[in-house]
């Protein structure tokens, strides 16, 4: 992972987005630091993909001020994206592409290219079965793509990682897999946000979760000693969080 520069990984006060009319993000703050996972948890509609949009400077602000790395994703869109792997609910990857041509592709794109046996390392790390690995990626389940992209993220280096919704879909050992995973990068530095609705399985790996109501946060609560979350604390302010 790279060594972040001054600031925290990911730093959001007071963000504004407007579609059109409509102010769908309002005045929004959080940070991400490097080594920390940080779960914004919100209902249909909260604002959670919107608010991966604005860190990744495909949407810009109204009001407020987004850092990544130090750096503002609107001004600097190309510098900022090469510091963060994003991974969507459904990972875009070339079909007729094995996950070796596929991870290949992608890092030849970013004009980077990897140690010899370092792509073979980075999928063994995410727990891709080796038989896979030259297998075309139309025949990958949901959780196999993800590794994929996450084996991508490794050899990029991403200091930054973006996630939506990642274990919707994913059966219970799957979603075991991934968090294994994203604790895995998180002792690598990395700084991690999971947008999600999944209480439960955020609450596995979260440092800090925050309940994301209709684009602004209006709670969030730290993990804390060997039970980390009261789940049922969080159930009731979750709950409390979309009736509001
Ligand atoms: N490109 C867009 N143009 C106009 N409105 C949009 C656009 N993208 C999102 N919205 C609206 O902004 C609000 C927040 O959407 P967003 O996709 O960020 O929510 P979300 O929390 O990710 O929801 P979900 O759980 O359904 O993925 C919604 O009301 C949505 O309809
Ligand atoms: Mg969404």
């Amino acid at each position: 992972m790279t060594t972040k520069r001054e600031g925290k990984a990911i730093q959001i006060e007071g963000l504004v987005v407007r579609y059109g009319e409509r102010q769908v993000i309002d005045h929004l703050s959080l940070e991400v630091g490097a080594g920390e996972v940080y779960g914004l948890l919100g209902g249909n509609g909260a604002g959670k993909s919107t608010t991966l949009q604005a860190i990744l400077g495909f949407v810009t602000p109204s009001a407020g001020r987004v850092r990544v790395v130090g750096l503002d994703p609107s001004a600097e869109p190309a510098v900022v994206r090469r510091a963060i792997a994003y991974i969507p609910e459904n990972v875009a990857l070339y079909d007729h592409l094995s996950a070796r041509e596929n991870v290949d592709y992608f890092l030849r794109l970013a004009r980077l290219r990897p140690e010899p046996g370092e792509m073979e390392a980075a999928f063994r790390a995410v727990g891709l079965a080796e038989e896979a690995w030259g297998r075309p990626v139309s025949g990958f389940s949901k959780g196999m793509r993800q590794k994929t992209a996450i084996a991508l993220a490794l050899l990029r280096r991403a200091s930054v990682l973006l996630l939506d919704e990642p274990t919707s879909g994913l059966d219970p050992g799957a979603t075991a897999d991934f968090n294994a995973l994203v604790s895995r990068l998180r002792g690598e530095g990395a700084a991690i946000l999971i947008v999600t609705h999944d209480l439960i399985g955020v609450a596995d790996i979260a440092d800090r979760v925050g309940f994301l109501e209709k684009g602004r946060i209006s709670d969030e609560m730290a993990a804390e000693g060997a039970d980390r979350f009261d789940l049922r604390a969080l159930h009731d302010r979750f709950a409390r969080a979309r009736a509001a």
